[in-house]
């Protein structure tokens, strides 16, 4: 049998072979959808709470019990924006750092076990950077994992913002992450500045709907290019989960002389990035939201092999390297050791660490990356697309016949796939937040709220399934009508 499935319905799967539309939105296909999901093996790589976990108030558990016991029902996890679950493969990767230092000592700096999982101390950055590479669109030369993410943004803007009398100013949007609007704020300070007019904010249009256009952003770009040098902007928009046009804005920026960083910090992981195509001057992100390395676990950078160049050769008109921050670790690799005080970059991403990185925190992040390396950002990003339109699809079904008044949320993400990555956030009608995250609470459902009325629902495409976002929504729309009831009784 061959039919068309209606456009709008180009998430689901016609192999699944009903023309009964109503059966799409039914458990049935749900399940139907995980069992010829390829990449469903993922999912068993992850200890996702159990709904009994959640309540537990202590942390020991019975003589001879499993740590985790994965009998019990898990727990229907959509927060990977905010934090990821424990891959299971950690406690190995730990484990072995633990014993190295314990059996090498200081000699595990520069010797390993043959059975190691990573390198002698000394070489896990590297190890580091291979794996991440991938995930972003960079060769490993262009990433680097280390420090946290504001910390790198700073090292990097002390980089990257060199302001001069004419072109001196920041442009960021309004409702940037208080981390990066202080991190602009004080670089600006630092340098004698005013923030108050050398900030330059892009402000929604639509307060309701904070969402920007491309359009917009440009011509903020150009009303301000004389004095401008600098643009950071957030990949994907925590509040609104907005996927920026990445290679459409690096492009313009560049067409008016400003370089131009991204904050990838819900973006990596989640969506297909190409930093080194985009010709993106630098990128700074975290890996604890969708790379599920544990909570302000160690974080990564991208710097654009351009600017990563390194050329002693003497009697040279420019500067042998990219102006920085300099630390030992950032130092050649085969000098290092000499500790000669003469400080010569790695080329590339590593010439900006500044200190030994921790190869505990490190462990964490390449157990968590050792799982992307099975698999593709392309192939994560193509179930990822169909989930989130799924989880849409779903939610919309329930407004389908509401008058916008009626309605009890709405989607603020934007509603176009390319525009938006594993994330929706929902606005609920005012007074309904507190009861809906009872109700999901008591479900066994995590997500995260934004006060006063989102929440923010990420179905992340590692672990996350298609009878996750069914239950998800089925427990969500009572939630809704629950709340609603309660506010109408008061
Ligand atoms: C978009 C964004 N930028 C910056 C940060 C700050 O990260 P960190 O505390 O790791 O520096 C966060 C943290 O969640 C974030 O979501």
């Amino acid at each position: 049998m061959d039919f068309k499935l209606p456009v709008r319905n180009a998430v689901l799967d016609p192999s699944f072979h009903t023309e009964d539309e109503e059966v799409y939105d039914g458990r049935e296909y749900a399940k139907w959808e995980d069992e010829h999901d390829s990449l469903r093996r993922f999912r068993e790589e992850f200890v996702i709470p159990s709904k009994e976990d959640l309540k537990r108030k202590k942390l020991s558990i019975s003589e001879g019990a499993a740590l985790e016991d994965l009998s019990n029902p898990r727990c229907i996890y959509l927060c990977g924006n905010s934090l990821g679950p424990q891959p299971l493969n950690i406690r190995k990767y730990i484990d072995q750092y633990l014993r190295a230092w314990a059996t090498k000592g200081v000699t595990g700096h520069f010797v390993s076990h043959e059975d190691s999982l990573l390198p002698s101390f000394v070489d896990v950055d590297s190890a580091g950077s291979q794996m991440l590479a991938p995930l972003v669109g960079a060769s490993p030369n262009e990433v680097a994992v280390m420090g946290t993410l504001t910390a790198n943004l700073h090292i990097l803007m002390a980089s990257f913002y060199r302001p001069n009398k004419e072109r001196y100013k920041i442009i960021i949007e309004g409702k940037a992450f208080p981390s990066d609007h202080y991190a602009v704020e004080s670089q600006i300070r630092y340098h004698d500045l005013d923030p108050e007019d050398a900030m330059v904010l892009i402000e929604p249009e639509d307060a309701d709907r904070p969402i920007l256009r491309t359009e917009q952003i440009l011509q903020i770009i150009d009303d301000n290019a004389s004095k401008a040098v600098l643009v950071i902007l957030p990949a994907i928009q925590f509040y609104t989960g907005q996927y920026f046009d990445i290679g459409r804005i690096t492009a313009h920026a560049h067409s008016k002389g400003l370089l131009i960083g991204w904050d990838c910090a819900h973006a990596v992981g989640n969506v297909d990035l190409q930093l080194h195509d985009w010709d993106v001057d630098f990128a700074v992100w975290c890996h604890y939201k969708y790379v599920n390395s544990g909570p302000g676990a160690m974080a990564g950078l991208f710097v654009h092999e351009r600017h990563g160049k390194v050329s002693m050769a003497e009697n040279k008109k420019e500067a042998p390297y990219r102006p920085r921050l300099t630390g030992w670790w950032g130092h050649d690799k085969n000098t290092r050791f000499l500790m000669d005080n003469n400080f010569v970059p790695q080329s590339g991403a590593a010439g900006y660490q500044l200190s030994n990185p921790s190869i505990l925190d490190l462990s964490a992040v390449a157990a968590s990356l050792h799982i992307f390396n099975q698999t593709s950002m392309g192939e994560l990003r193509q179930k990822s697309l169909k989930l989130t339109g799924y989880l849409e699809r779903l939610l919309l079904n329930y407004n389908a016949d509401l008058s916008p008044e009626e309605e009890l949320f709405t989607i603020i993400t934007p509603s176009n796939p390319e525009e938006r990555g594993a994330q929706l956030s929902l606005l609920l009608r005012p007074g309904l937040l507190d009861h809906v995250l009872e109700v999901l609470e008591e479900n066994g459902i995590v997500v995260d709220e934004r006060k006063p009325d989102v929440i923010r629902v990420s179905p992340a495409p590692l672990y996350n399934s298609y009878t996750d976002v069914w239950e998800f929504c089925r427990i969500f729309h009572q939630a809704c009508q629950e709340a609603a009831n309660v506010k109408n009784k008061n």
